[in-house]
This record gives C-alpha cells, sequence and structure tokens, in this order.
C-alpha cells in the first residue's frame, strides 16, 4: 500500500524514479509526488492521478538538461488513508522551510495528539495527513544530522512507517526506515536505492538488504549503514533477490493479470517442485518443521487471511476436514484478535498471505503467537514481515504477482494447503492408496490448469454474453462454495460488475429476490458427489429466468445450462483449482470487454499494509 523508491548515485535521479514509481504504482495511484536534490535546494513535484501524470508534469516543468541534473531523490506513489488524493496530500511532505523532504508508508497513530502539539507551537499544516507531523518532528529535532533527527522523532511516534528522507544540507544521503511497512535496499555498483518492493529494484541490482522493523539506514552511492532506534550499531547481510527483473515486466501480454493467469501452470509447478511423494501417498513439507508426533497432535486448524487469501483459506477448511479428520475454520484475520481467539498450543494457524504484509494478517499471526499455536506462514514474498515472524512456513514460489487481483498466489496457496492436509491426513487416517492418489492428481496440476487456458477463447465468448450486465450470482458447495466467492470477488474488483458469491442452497432463502430474467448465475457443477444438488440449485435459477453459466467437468451432460466452462475430471479437491482458473478468465474478459483498467482497479491496493 504506497510506494517508495529513492535514488542515490551517480545517474540522473528522475527516470530512475519515475521507472520505479511505474513498478509501485499497483500499490497505490491515486497521486504521486517526488523531491530531488538540485544542488543547495530541495525541488518537488507532485501530482493527483497516476504515475504517466506525474511524468508528464515532469516535461512540462523541468527542460531535457535540467531532468538530467539530480542523482539523489525519493518518491511516492500514494493510496490514500488521511486526507484526499490531492496535491497537499501527496508525498513528499517537506519540513524545515523545504530543506527536509519525507515519503512515507504506513499510518502514524498518534498524528492528531503530534499535530496538536506542532500546532501549539506555530506550525501551520498545508496538508490532512499524519505523514505531515513526522516530516515536522524530524524538521524540529534537526541539527545538522538527518538520520539523528530521523531517531528522534521516530521515537515519538507511535504505529506503522517505511520512509525515505533527504534533507538539503546533506548531499548524497537518504535515510531509510521501517517498522511494519516494508522497504528494501538494493546496493548496486556505486548506487543505492530505497523501496518498497523489490520490484523497484530489480532492473538495477539484484543485491538487497531488507530492512528490519527498527532498522533505520543511512543510505549513500557507496555505503549503507544501519542503526536500531537507540542508535546502536546493526549489520544486516546482503542477500540475492530470487526472481529476474522479466519477471516483473508484461512480456507481451496486454495486463499482468493475464500474463499471471497463464503463468499458472509453471507456478503450481513451481509451489509442487520437490513436494510430492506419490510412492508414499504423502507430501514433503520441511517448512513445516514439526515433528511426526508434533503433527499428529494437532487438534484444530485455523486458517486466517483476508481477501482471496482468505478464500484460499477456506478451500483449505474443506481439505484439513476431509483429508485428515482435524476441525479447520477459516477465519478473517482482521476478525481473529478482536473475539478473544480460542487457540491453546495444540491448535496450529496457517497465516496465509501473498505479500506477507497484509496488517492484519500480521496482527492475527501476534496474536497467536501469544496465546501459544503453533503458527506457519504460508506466503508467496521470500523476507516479507509474516514469513519472517513466523519463523516456519511453507512458500508458495508462485513468483511475483502485480496485478491487484490475485490469481496465481490464489492457486499455490490452495494447491500448497492441499499438500499440507495430505501431509497431516497421511500421519492420521488417511490411506496410502487415497493419499496416492491425491498425489497424482496434484502432480497434474499444471496440466489440469492448462487444459482451462487452452479454452480461453470460449471463455471469452462466454463472458461476451453477459459483461454489459450489472448484477451476478456465483453459486458453489463444499470447497467450490469458496471458489464462487472468490469468482465473484474477481468479477467486482476487476470489472465493477456486482457479484455476490453463496453457498447454492442458501440462495433461495433471500438472495433469489434477486433474479430477474437475464441475471447471470454461475454454478460450479464440477463432477463430484453433490454435483446433482448444485444442478438442482441451478435449476431453481432458471425456473426464475436466469442466465445459468456453469463450470462442468469434460464430458458431463450439459442440458439445460445456457453456457459451460469446461474443466478436466480430476478429485473435487483438486478441481477448485482449474475451476478457479476458468473463472479468472470469465472475470478478465467482462472486464476487458468493459475497458475496466483491470490492472489497477479504483480504489484498490494490492497489499494492504493498513488495519
Ligand atoms: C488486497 C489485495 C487482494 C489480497 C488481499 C490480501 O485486498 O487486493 O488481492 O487477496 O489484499 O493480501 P495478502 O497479500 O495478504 O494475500
Amino acid at each position: 500500500m504506497c510506494g517508495i523508491i529513492g535514488y542515490v548515485g551517480g545517474a540522473p535521479a528522475i527516470p530512475v524514479l519515475l521507472a520505479g514509481l511505474k513498478r509501485l504504482e499497483y500499490r497505490g495511484y491515486d497521486s504521486a509526488g517526488l523531491a530531488l536534490q538540485a544542488g543547495d535546494r530541495l525541488v518537488a513535484l507532485k501530482s493527483v492521478g497516476k504515475v504517466a501524470g506525474l511524468a508528464e508534469k515532469t516535461r512540462q516543468t523541468w527542460t531535457p538538461e535540467e531532468q538530467q541534473g539530480p542523482r539523489v531523490g525519493i518518491a511516492h506513489t500514494r493510496w490514500a488513508t488521511h486526507g484526499a488524493p490531492t496535491e497537499p496530500n501527496a508525498h513528499p511532505h517537506f519540513a524545515a522551510g523545504g530543506g527536509i523532504a519525507l515519503v512515507h508508508n504506513g499510518i502514524i497513530e498518534n498524528y492528531r495528539a503530534l499535530r496538536a502539539r506542532l500546532e501549539a507551537k506555530g506550525h501551520v499544516f498545508v496538508s490532512e495527513t499524519d505523514t505531515e507531523a513526522l516530516a515536522r518532528l524530524i524538521g524540529e529535532a534537526y541539527q545538522g544530522d538527518l538520520r539523528a533527527a530521523v531517531l528522534a522523532a521516530l521515537r515519538q511516534v507511535d504505529g506503522a512507517y517505511g520512509i525515505a528522507v533527504l534533507s538539503r544540507d546533506e548531499p548524497g544521503v537518504i535515510i531509510a526506515a521501517r517498522k511494519g511497512s516494508p522497504l528494501v535496499i538494493g546496493v548496486g555498483e556505486g548506487e543505492c536505492l530505497v523501496a518498497s518492493d523489490p520490484a523497484a529494484i530489480i532492473a538495477h541490482t539484484r543485491r538487497v538488504i531488507y530492512l528490519d522493523d527498527g532498522d533505520v539506514a543511512r543510505v549513500t552511492a557507496d555505503h549503507v549503514d544501519i542503526v536500531d532506534l537507540d542508535a546502536a550499531r546493526i549489520d544486516r547481510s546482503v542477500g540475492e533477490l530470487g526472481f529476474a527483473a522479466d519477471a516483473v515486466e508484461k512480456g507481451g501480454y496486454e495486463h499482468f493479470m493475464l500474463k499471471e493467469i497463464h503463468e499458472q501452470p509453471e507456478a503450481l509447478r513451481n509451489a509442487l517442485r520437490g513436494r510430492l511423494d506419490p510412492r508414499q501417498g504423502t507430501a514433503i513439507l520441511a517448512g513445516m518443521g514439526t515433528s511426526p508426533r508434533d503433527l499428529a497432535e494437532i487438534r484444530r486448524i485455523v486458517l486466517l487471511g483476508c481477501g482471496t487469501s482468505l478464500h484460499a483459506g477456506q478451500v483449505g477448511e474443506h481439505a484439513f476436514g476431509e483429508l485428515a479428520g482435524i476441525s479447520a475454520s477459516a477465519q478473517q484475520a482482521a476478525e481473529f484478535r478482536y473475539r478473544n481467539p480460542l487457540v491453546d498450543p495444540d491448535d496450529l494457524v496457517v497465516a496465509i498471505s501473498q505479500s506477507g504484509e497484509t496488517a492484519d494478517t500480521l496482527a492475527a499471526v501476534r496474536e497467536a503467537r501469544e496465546k501459544g499455536a503453533l503458527v506457519l506462514g504460508l506466503v508467496n514474498v521470500v523476507g516479507s514481515t509474516i514469513a519472517r515472524e513466523t519463523g516456519r512456513g511453507v512458500y508458495l514460489h508462485a513468483g511475483p504477482e502485480i496485478s491487484v487481483a490475485s490469481t496465481k498466489a490464489f492457486t499455490c496457496q490452495v494447491a500448497v494447503l492441499l499438500l499440507m492436509a495430505l501431509r497431516l491426513g497421511r500421519g492420521r487416517r488417511l490411506s496410502r492408496e487415497r493419499g496416492a492418489a491425491l498425489a497424482v492428481e496434484l502432480a497434474r496440476l499444471p496440466e489440469l490448469v492448462g487444459a482451462v487456458l487452452a479454452r480461453e477463447a470460449e471463455i471469452a465468448a462466454v463472458a461476451e454474453r453477459f459483461a454489459d450486465q450489472e448484477h451476478a450470482f456465483y453459486l458453489g458447495r463444499g470447497p467450490m462454495q469458496a471458489v464462487a466467492l472468490e469468482g465473484a470477488l474477481k468479477l467486482k474488483e476487476i470489472s465493477y460488475v456486482h457479484a455476490e458469491g453463496y453457498h447454492a442452497a442458501e440462495l433461495k432463502h433471500g438472495p433469489i429476490a434477486l433474479l430477474t430474467p437475464g441475471t447471470p448465475v454461475v454454478v460450479l457443477a464440477n463432477r463430484s458427489p453433490i454435483r446433482d444438488k448444485v444442478l438442482g440449485n441451478a435449476e431453481e435459477c432458471r425456473a426464475r429466468g436466469a442466465c445459468v453459466i456453469a463450470v462442468m467437468t469434460e464430458g458431463d451432460d450439459a442440458a439445460g445450462i445456457d453456457a459451460v466452462l469446461r474443466i478436466p475430471d480430476c478429485d473435487p479437491l483438486v478441481a477448485t483449482i482449474p475451476a478457479a482458473v476458468a473463472l479468472q478468465l470469465l472475470a478478465y474478459h467482462v472486464a476487458r470487454r468493459r475497458g475496466c483498467p483491470i490492472d489497477q482497479p479504483r480504489n484498490l491496493a494490492k497489499s494492504v499494509t493498513v488495519e
């Protein structure tokens, strides 16, 4: 949520900052700004709207020669929390008569008190943001040493931050600090970058230092030194980014979302690699890191996540129950710590998060750990906060996901949850034969998903038929209820069609009143013991004039269905993955047809780092 990029080195900073912001735009895109060291001044530009607007303003404001000048700068793309997306509220924020510039991700929770105190001293705020209070605190504390001033200011703030700060009086220096909001430093040859996400750095260097909470770094072109909030020196090792620059390019696709949908066979292959043992009918998940006895003693499983990750947990709920006989419940991470959660040391808590930074999921992880539960992370972004705080868990290896709407992370989350359920099941009641059969099915996932992708043109044709509708329903039962919820979420977030996911049997308890002739109802009716019940529910909708679009197994009779999306025959739990892919494509093509900004839907952010 919000993106930060900073540059210090020998190259012109403006193009680096603008390109970095473009990479980060998926994190927030309602306004953007930059500040540069230009001789003995700081200069800045801000604009409302997307980064392209800021780039245009840069061209209009400075001549090409002027744009080549500055070698040090910080920039930000915003997802508004405090104050509307206006130029005064856009970052950077300034203090000390324009001598200090700050960009900030996160929320300063005690900003009202800080602001009142500063106003009482005569400060006149120019924005409605929490960030400006922090900028002014740094300005107040500044006595010729920027890092000392940042430390003094940070000791007074509560809340979360990832920040980058410049001073007019300290050329060639960026101060970067984090607490609760990710920040990474790229260490290049004679240049360094600071960013909220490695995607903004990868074009320059693969060598990175991940800051930890409480770290305050002084970054120059050829040196990074880090201290904690008490100014004590800290060593952080330089690591290598595990993905290539082209992983964050569109690679010829019209949108990142479409690229990521098509990457799923490969992403699943990576998520499954080395983790299946078909002979023993089990999964090998070293990251679970617990002895077979500990695993055998797990009494309950709580699956935590937000948004799409919560839906993955809801599939997991069924898998753990069915395969391992363990009572599992998927819970909204945002709710978890406010309901005095009943977790104890016999419980396994699985925190599911693509980014590994979602504030609510992180807060729930902390709560669960405090209660003594065994907490595992199911995370995509390596080195992210949840991955580090859980200390153990299983990475998805789905590769960078840029599109705001999650696709490949979801299918990999479900795949890994199925692996976990298989592993736990084999330690309990699941027979080797059933385990082996499931392992074989899981190994086929790249191929199963590939078969759905091969039908994209058919799915696009179905999307054409209902792209003009304003309401849709998605129905499923068992694990497919979660897929219905996810399908509806995909549609609403990228196409702005109002869509609701329901248990197929629930529709008649109220929502059916909303059906009018032609309302699209997507039903998940794959081959399974409950398929005929679902088809019965679909009939109830057709009887009221709805247009039924069914996800069905290849070869099954689709008589009476208005449109069919086919998935290959496979185990009903495994089928959640190809079915989800079909619904991703459906949503994508509806949104494309409606001309929506697919990778950056209005009001959304990829990584929600505020509670
Ligand atoms: C945001 C994103 C969703 C994502 C959710 C949870 O809402 O737009 O795509 O599912 O956050 O994010 P996480 O990174 O924890 O999976």
